[in-house]
């Protein structure tokens, strides 16, 4: 949170234990890491350079975190320890501590209060972010491609849905005008979870971009070719990021890179008019291509969840007229009276809502529901999970492989709350998506010592 606090508090962990946290078990972690880290160790390197001008990166291979746009005012926040540090160092370490403070006109950072105003801070970050990419291009080893992070959630500020944000957009395009293609991209686990993150859908993952330098041969392309292009290739892409469980709150941005890669394999987009395609608008058709590519994964459900995943992108769990419920369940081969029966649906004096997860009953048993939907699923799971994973575990257990199409209607129902700015209901199921590998996990143990059939008899 860039704060530092100060905290009265005290280790309480027990040296003499056998458990955790115990005397010896410290002093063999030491010896793991002296075993395994430093046995492998070679020596490193460490120089100061702006990233601007540097020339460190020659035939090198490169994996780097840039700055992210105006996430972290780094430099000012390192003065609160410069000067201290300063005092004591400044002999050893001359070259390193020659200024009175941290050096900030280089800072690659778009703050407005460095610049006469936003969009010369803008300006300021893309240009210099441009000439740093362009040292990496011409550079690095052409071997390998060069890895760079990113972790920047714009929606934080602006809850403009992630992916069409300006930090982005600037970065992109500074990635872009240096001459690179985006060959892929690597969500990666990299943010620690912790309390405050799982109640507020803060950022799971970093986005590693895998760039290497664009052909000089690229062919151009017309908008209405690179279009069908992200139409034929996102779906894959995305199936492949939900195989790999990626945090719904990340979603939008993870698929920037596969959408990206069809981008930048171009030279140039051309639109109508013949003008290129900026990165701003490319992103839109990225973002577009994605909703359309989930909303087409509904095609998979049952009748009933289809109805009620189109019903509550209108209405929430608000009520609304039967007669409209009555009319949509007919378009999508169901009925209002069924979805009643199905226990997903309250149906009174002419009104229509969807039930919320905790109303809906507690003793539900998937083994004895005759009409069992996905929506339904979804819904008790949300339930259950309130009261921890091993509660989600034992109910997955009893749905066995009906349970799978779960998690695809949790992705399709936060993609949709985020659009409709639903903030609590989009919390619930990002979280079921993140718990769902130890929920499974926890399920199989849960399986494991249930007798089997065979047994029973
Ligand atoms: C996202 S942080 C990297 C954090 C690092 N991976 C870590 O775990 O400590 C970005 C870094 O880029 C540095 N930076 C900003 N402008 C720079 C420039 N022009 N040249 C070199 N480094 C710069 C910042 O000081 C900051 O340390």
């Amino acid at each position: 949170m860039q704060a530092l606090r100060m905290t009265w508090d005290f280790v309480e962990g027990n040296p003499f234990s056998s458990s955790t946290g115990n005397f010896t078990g410290q002093i063999e972690y030491f010896t793991k890491v002296i075993d395994v880290a430093c046995s492998a160790f070679v020596g490193g390197n460490a120089e100061h350079a702006d990233a601007q001008s540097q020339a460190i990166s020659t035939n090198k291979v490169i994996s780097t975190d840039p700055p992210y746009y105006d996430n972290v005012p780094y430099a000012d926040l390192s003065d609160f320890f410069y000067v201290w540090l300063r005092r004591s160092l400044r002999p050893v370490l001359p070259a390193l501590f020659a200024t009175l403070a941290v050096p900030k006109s280089e800072e690659l950072v778009a703050f407005a209060y460095r610049h006469k105003g936003k969009a010369e801070a803008e300006a300021f970050f893309l240009n210099g972010m441009t000439q740093a990419m362009r040292k990496l291009v011409s550079q690095s080893h052409p071997g390998f491609p060069v890895t760079i992070y990113y972790a920047f959630r714009q929606s934080e500020k602006e809850g403009d849905g992630g992916a069409a944000s300006t930090g982005w957009e600037t970065f992109l395009a500074a990635v872009i005008d240096a001459g690179f293609s985006i060959s892929g991209t690597w969500p990666a686990r990299t943010e620690y979870t912790s309390h405050l993150k799982t109640t507020r859908s803060a950022l799971a993952s970093s986005i590693v971009l895998v760039c290497r330098p664009r052909a000089a041969d690229a062919p151009t392309a017309t908008r209405r070719e690179f279009v069908s292009a992200l139409k034929a290739e996102l779906p894959d892409a995305l199936r492949h990021l939900q195989a790999g469980n990626i945090a719904p709150v990340d979603l939008a941005q993870a698929a920037i890179g596969p959408g990206m890669a069809v981008f930048t394999r171009y030279a140039k987009v051309l639109d109508a008019e013949g003008k290129p395609l900026p990165v701003r608008e490319a992103l839109a058709l990225i973002n577009q291509t994605l909703d359309e590519a989930l909303a087409e994964q509904e095609g998979d459900f049952d009748a009933d969840s289809r109805w009620a995943l189109a019903w509550f992108d209108q209405n929430g769990f608000a009520e609304g007229e039967y007669g409209v419920a009555e009319t949509l369940s007919k378009a999508k081969n169901t009925s209002v009276g069924g979805m009643v029966e199905a226990g997903i649906l309250e149906s009174k004096r002419g009104k229509v809502r969807l039930l919320k997860p905790e109303e809906l009953p507690e003793d539900w048993n998937p083994a004895t529901d005759a009409r069992l939907t996905t929506w339904e699923t979804v819904h008790h799971l949300v339930r259950v999970l309130d009261a921890g994973e091993a509660a989600a575990a034992d109910l997955v257990a009893k749905l066995g492989s009906k349970a799978e199409p779960a998690r695809d209607l949790a992705y399709r129902l936060y993609n949709l709350c985020e659009r409709k700015k639903r903030a609590a209901e989009a919390l619930a199921y990002n979280a079921l998506v993140q718990s769902w590998p130890e929920i499974m996990r926890l399920a199989q143990e849960v399986a494991s010592t249930q007798p089997s059939q065979a047994e029973l008899f």
